[in-house]
Order: structure tokens, then sequence, then C-alpha cells
């Protein structure tokens, strides 16, 4: 209808998108087929009868599985051409995307390979494609801080390549605040900081990530719901909470999208907007979570322009870029 139509019209930026993530199951089998290796499942129909996930561990143990096909800076290249193809497709021009180097640098891939490949993509999609990023490196939280420092020493040499940080992988039990030296360095470099908090983890840990770890936004936080006093100063704070709505459904933090919170946060004054976390896992790229929203939260025109005006305003664009798009 016309909700979806205008969405697809409307020039959008993308903030929470784990590049490894966008890895889908034809290029997970070519890669194989390209680096020689064997994988444990016989087909595509097959590797995707495991896309059935019931919480967030169960999906990124899958994850970090497939990662292994990719090996070559031409693959780290291809993955992150191919994602931003879908970018120009759904109107996004402007994406902010994750990589996770430790996934790679823990199988023997080199560092260089790995943001090399990404960084070549990213700077042809600028010119070719009009679509225009950020990079922000993830440390994953079920790892040792100490980890997560020699990842840090490791990414020296690329520090003006890499435009953040940010925390991800298992939440339960692994609260920001264990990772608080690392941002603090990552901060004193002069990199924008972000962290995935309330997502299957309590509103405490999004409490830690504002003050612990000082990002300047939270990724999912929809569980700040249980926590009205911290919601209201999120909002006045106009800390950005970057939803994820297919992936939230896809890993059981709600079991259907009607009963979403994305709207009902807008609504309260929350800067929230709509992203795709890992859309090969999760049943598609941004215009595809707006379009299950439609369908099952029927948004006001008024309410899908601000999620997409949220999503620059939330952008670590200059202010310039920002309101050239608003
Ligand atoms: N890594 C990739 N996707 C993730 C998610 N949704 N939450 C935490 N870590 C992730
Ligand atoms: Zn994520």
């Amino acid at each position: 209808g016309n909700a979806k139509e205008l969405i697809r019209r409307l020039p959008k930026a993308e903030l929470h998108l784990h590049i490894e993530g966008s890895l889908e199951p034809d290029m997970v089998f070519a890669l194989a087929a390209r680096n020689g290796i064997d994988l444990p499942y016989a087909s595509q129909q097959e590797l995707m009868k495991r896309y059935d996930f019931k919480d967030l561990q169960s999906f990124l143990d899958l994850y970090y599985q497939a990662t292994a096909v990719l090996l070559t800076e031409e693959d780290f290249f291809d993955l992150t051409w191919a994602y931003l193809k879908k970018c120009q497709a759904d109107r996004v021009v402007h994406t902010e995307i994750f990589f996770d180097p430790q996934s790679h640098t823990s199988r023997g891939v080199p560092f260089a390979v790995v943001i090399g490949g990404i960084r070549r993509a990213l700077h042809m999609a600028e010119r070719e494609l009009g679509v225009t990023s950020r990079l922000i490196m993830c440390f994953l939280r079920h790892l040792p801080a100490a980890d997560a420092f020699a990842t840090w020493k490791m990414a020296a040499p690329f520090l003006n390549q890499i435009d953040g940080v940010g925390l991800d992988s298992s939440e339960r039990d692994f609260p920001p605040g264990l990772f608080r030296e690392v941002f603090a360095l990552a901060r004193a470099a002069g990199l924008q900081t972000v962290a995935h908090a309330g997502e299957e983890g309590p509103p405490a840990y999004i409490r830690e990530a504002i003050d612990l770890l000082q990002v300047a936004r939270i990724d999912h936080g929809v569980r700040i719901t249980e926590a009205p006093q911290l919601l209201a100063e999120v909002a006045e704070r106009k800390i950005p909470l970057t939803v994820c709505p297919l992936s939230n459904v896809r890993l059981r933090v709600y079991d259907t999208m009607d009963t979403h919170p994305i709207l009902a946060l807008l609504d309260q004054g929350v800067r929230v907007m709509v992203n795709s976390d890992d859309p090969a896992y999760f049943g598609g790229y941004v215009n595809a979570n707006y379009e299950a929203l439609i369908d099952a939260l029927a948004p006001t025109p008024e309410q899908l322009i601000a999620l997409v005006k949220n999503s620059f305003l939330s952008s670590f664009l200059d202010e310039a870029s920002k309101h050239s798009w608003l």
C-alpha cells in the first residue's frame, strides 16, 4: 500500500548492521567452493533449515560457524559489496556497519585482510552507488576483556579507517562495565562508541553502557520499556536506540511483531529507528523490516517519517550532511 511505497521511496540511513550477518546462504556456498572448504550442510536448503532460532545464542552459534568461509580480502570485499547493493535497492543512502574482527583473527585471518576488503567496498560504494558509510569495530563480549584489549592493539595501525567501537555477542552475564577500560581508550583516541544492551539483557546493562562506556547510542535497547525512569532519561538526553524489529521476533525477544514496542517508544519521545541487524538470517533488509512493521502495527505516515528522520539524526554524519537528508 501507500505506507510501503512511502518507505521504498524515502532516503534512509541504517545504523545497526553486522556485515557478517549479511552473509546470504548462496554466498556461504559460493565462498566455500572458492576456498575449498567443506561445509557441515549439504545444501542451501539444509543450511536455511537451521535458521529457526530459539534465542540469541542459538543464532550466534550458526553465525560464527558460517563466518568460516570468509578467508581472503576478496571474500570480505564481495560480502560488503553485496550488502551495499542491497542498500542501493532499498534507498539506504548512508550505513554505519559493524564488523567482528575477533571472529576472523581467531581463525588466522589477518586484521588487514578483513578491514582491507570491507574498506575497499565501502569506498567504491561511495563513488559508484552514492552510499556513504561509517565502520564500527565490535568487541565480542563473551570473550575476556583482555582479548578486546589485544584486538584494540591489533587495530592500532588501522585507526584512521575505523570510526567507532561497539560491543556485541552473547549479552546475558556479560555486563558492559567489563569493557570500560578498552572503551575509555577508544574514546581517548577520538572514536565514537556504541554498545548492544537491553536486547536479551536487563535494563541495568543499558544504564551501564551509558554511565560506564559513555556510548553515543544503544544498540537494540528495547528492554528499556521495563525501566520507565531510564526511558524518560534516554528520551530527554536524545540517546538513540538502534532497534531491529525482525531480529527481535526471530530471536524471540517478542513472540510476534504486533507486540513490538518500537512505536510506543517513538511516541514516548525516544529516538528510535529501524535497522536490519543480521538480514541474511532474519528475513530481510531495511525495507523488509519496515514492511513487517507496517503489516503488524499500522504506523501512521507521520510515525514512519519520524523513524526515517531519526535514522539520520542518530547517525555519525556531520551536521550539514545530516540536515541535507532531512
Ligand atoms: N552479533 C550479531 N548480531 C547480534 C545481535 N543481534 N546481538 C548481539 N550480537 C550480535
Ligand atoms: Zn546487533
